[in-house]
């Protein structure tokens, strides 16, 4: 069984992937990983200007190295979205993720175009949103909880400026594909979430 998830950041989609990907007992790839490590890349070498650089590094990525506790900063994130703009680092990073979808017995991926672009054949397909404000709390929290340094307007300012540019990018924006489910967490715990996601795809797949 095949899952797409897309969603906005901080959606609680990456959350959803992981716990149904436990589920199902399926491969899980976090797709954002894989622009953050190459935005991380741009950002030490100084190169996050050079969309060259970016697609070359984008095609020379190790995603055997990539590590969630350094690539989730709020610096990286932003560095991300910038080089997920641009089509040459989406071309690099497209085969890759195709593959890991092709696995045997299936995957669980998340992201931004998994349903519209990497797997438009999937079996079931989610789009998690919730309000800006909902989804800067739940990113405020998380940054806190790692000391990094920083205030709840910022982290909604930046929410902001990434749903902008990541709807907003000409290559393979971030937009609902026609067959998603909609799943709204602003009033949703993780466990109801669950429930409420688990349910789509059991629906969806006939399982
Ligand atoms: O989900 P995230 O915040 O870790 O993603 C980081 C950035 O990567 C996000 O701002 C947009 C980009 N991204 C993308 O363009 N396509 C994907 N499939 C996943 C992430």
């Amino acid at each position: 069984m095949l899952i797409a998830i897309d969603g906005p950041a901080a959606s609680g989609k990456g959350t959803l992937a992981r716990r149904l990907a436990v589920h199902f007992r399926l491969p899980h790839l976090d797709t954002g990983l894989l622009y953050r490590a190459v935005g991380a890349q741009c950002l030490v070498r100084g190169l996050l200007a050079d969309e060259t650089a970016s697609a070359d590094i984008a095609r020379a990525l190790n995603t055997d190295a990539l590590n969630p506790d350094t690539l989730r900063t709020a610096d990286i994130g932003e560095a991300a979205s910038v080089v997920a703009a641009r089509p040459a680092v989406r071309a690099a990073l497209l085969e890759l993720q195709r593959q890991f979808a092709a696995q045997t017995g299936g995957a669980v991926l998340d992201g931004r175009d998994i349903g519209t672009v990497i797997c438009p054949q999937a079996d079931a397909k989610l789009f998690v949103t919730a309000t800006p404000e909902v989804r800067a709390q739940r990113r405020f929290r998380e940054l806190e909880g790692r000391g990094e340094a920083t205030s709840f307007g910022a982290v909604l300012e930046d929410i902001r400026k990434r749903d902008a540019r990541d709807s907003g990018r000409a290559s393979a924006p971030l937009v609902q594909a026609a067959d998603a489910v909609t799943l709204d967490t602003t009033a949703l715990g993780i466990e109801e979430a669950f429930a409420a996601a688990l349910a789509q795809v059991q629906a969806r797949a006939g399982r």
